[in-house]
């Protein structure tokens, strides 16, 4: 058990917070799989939902899981158990921490996977290892990395012992300051990218394809994939957020934070999505191509652009350390929980973790090759992992998390804690109480195939619907109204 009146190790340095922060959010989801479902989904539509995803839901659930982690000073199970308590509520809401754990691990369990394509990538590229001239010979590299579970293994297996030797170390706060130039590496490389990509051909159909709003083209699951993507890329419901803010030092801005990184990491994967568009578009490849999306298409423009090689190293190792600086936030939580409740050392917590994930995700890493058959409802034991955490359990987190800050905890408490002005604190208090749940259960129901969702036509039944259940709560419980009136 931590020493209560024991102060809890703090970030390092006024940036110490919002770098952690930034190269949690910031990683694969950006990069490779943002673009591989927006392709996936049909282009524009998904990309409004997940923008509205990400401000309605993602930027105050982000908010309160600072403020909890904050508070509760501990890993999610145990800050949320303290922070329930002060306020009289259930023990039962510590599930939601644990919740958090086990699906950060199990993100772990398949990043790692798609880390290491980032890392042979980067072998392969500084190797001649990409040579080829059209989609097809690219699609045949990719399958033929896959293929060689010992070649796929030894990448997987090589970022997790990474991510264990900077977690066991205690070295974070050393990577993580790789963020203040990785950032803006990874924008310079983007921005290169989509200036290249805009000389070639095929932008002008990006464009098209990212923004252009066609209400028609978004099925139930993709909009409930907008939504689980928005919880994915910012981090949260996983233990990452949570668990970092209980390192945030008290006089620190909660609601600047989150918006800093927030920011930062929609802006990376529309760039993203700028960049690699036109290369699929110009090379006549399909947008619904998949997880390997960005390993088939990217290495084409490498190959074609002028110092390509060049370029294309530095990327796979932006790429590679923006993976790294996620990785090592997923398994936060389940370390920090290790080290407070069991007495175990930070590096025995760590290895022991590792050893359990490399298990798993060596069986993930199958789901390419010797376990191609291997399916359950038609999905790999990699996709499961993918489906059951960004679908159900990050969303219901989110959920939870929401409900709790604006129905349960003691309103002052959460109050003097987010530290807002009264404003933007009636703004959030609106969104947690209101806005996010129902925007999250709309789509679970629709998911569900409870009621069917149209934007287009019940935009007025949804604002009708979010009025009178915010009439509703604000009569049996008047938060809101209180806070407007002081
Ligand atoms: N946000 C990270 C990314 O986009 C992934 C992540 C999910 C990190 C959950 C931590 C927790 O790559």
């Amino acid at each position: 058990m931590t020493n209560d009146s024991q102060p809890r190790t703090q970030w390092l340095g006024r940036w110490g917070f919002v770098l952690a922060a930034t190269g949690s959010a910031v990683g694969l989801g950006n990069v490779w799989k943002f673009p591989y479902m927006t392709g996936e989904y049909g282009g524009g539509a998904f990309v409004l939902v997940y923008l509205a995803c990400i401000l309605a839901i993602g930027v105050p659930v982000m908010m309160t899981e600072i403020a909890l982690g904050r508070r509760g000073r501990g890993s999610p199970i145990d800050a949320i158990r303290r922070v329930t308590a002060e306020s009289k509520g259930a023990s039962a809401w510590s599930l939601l921490g644990w919740m958090a754990m086990l699906c950060g691990f199990m993100i772990l369990c398949f990043y790692v996977v798609v880390a290491g394509w980032s890392f042979s990538y980067l072998w392969k590229m500084l190797t001649g290892g990409l040579a080829g001239s059209s989609v097809d010979d690219m699609a045949a590299i990719f399958g033929a990395n896959n293929a060689n579970p010992f070649n796929l293994g030894f990448w997987s297996t090589l970022v997790t012992v990474a991510t264990m030797v900077i977690v066991g170390k205690g070295v974070q706060a050393g990577i993580e300051k790789s963020v203040s130039w990785m950032m803006p590496g990874m924008v310079v490389m983007l921005v290169i990218m989509i200036v290249y990509g805009a000389f070639s051909g095929g932008f002008g159909e990006a464009v098209q394809f990212l923004f252009a709003f066609n209400a028609g083209s978004l099925s139930s699951e993709g909009m409930l994939a907008a939504m689980g993507h928005a919880f994915f890329t910012l981090s949260l419901a996983s233990g990452a957020i949570l668990t970092y803010g209980s390192y945030l030092p008290r006089h620190a801005s909660i609601g600047r934070t989150t918006l800093s990184v927030a920011v930062a990491d929609t802006l990376v994967a529309l760039m993203a999505g700028l960049a690699i568009f036109p290369v699929i578009f110009a090379n006549g490849m399909e947008p619904g191509s998949g997880p390997g999306l960005i390993f088939m298409s990217l290495p084409l423009a490498f190959q074609a652009m002028p110092m390509g090689t060049l370029f294309g190293v530095l990327f796979f190792v932006m790429l590679s350390m923006a993976a790294l600086t996620s990785s090592i936030s997923m398994v936060e939580a389940t370390v920090s929980w290790l080290t407070d409740n069991k007495g175990i050392s930070r590096r025995t917590a760590s290895w022991g973790i590792g050893i359990v994930l490399w298990v798993i995700s060596t069986l993930a890493m199958l789901s390419f090759n010797v376990g191609a058959d291997w399916t359950l409802a038609g999905k790999h034991f990699f996709d499961w992992l993918d489906y059951l955490t960004s679908r159900w359990m990050m969303p219901l987190g989110g959920l939870g998390v929401a409900l709790l800050a604006g129905f349960v905890l003691n309103s002052e408490s959460v109050r003097e804690e987010l530290g807002l002005s009264p404003a933007v604190h009636a703004l959030w208090l609106f969104m947690v109480r209101y806005v996010s749940p129902l925007g999250i259960v709309v789509i679970f129901l629709d998911a569900l195939g409870i009621a069917t969702l149209e934007f287009g036509v019940q935009w007025p039944w949804l604002l009708l619907a979010l009025a009178v259940i915010t009439l509703i709560g604000e009569l049996a419980s008047p938060r809101l109204m209180r806070t407007l009136s002081a």
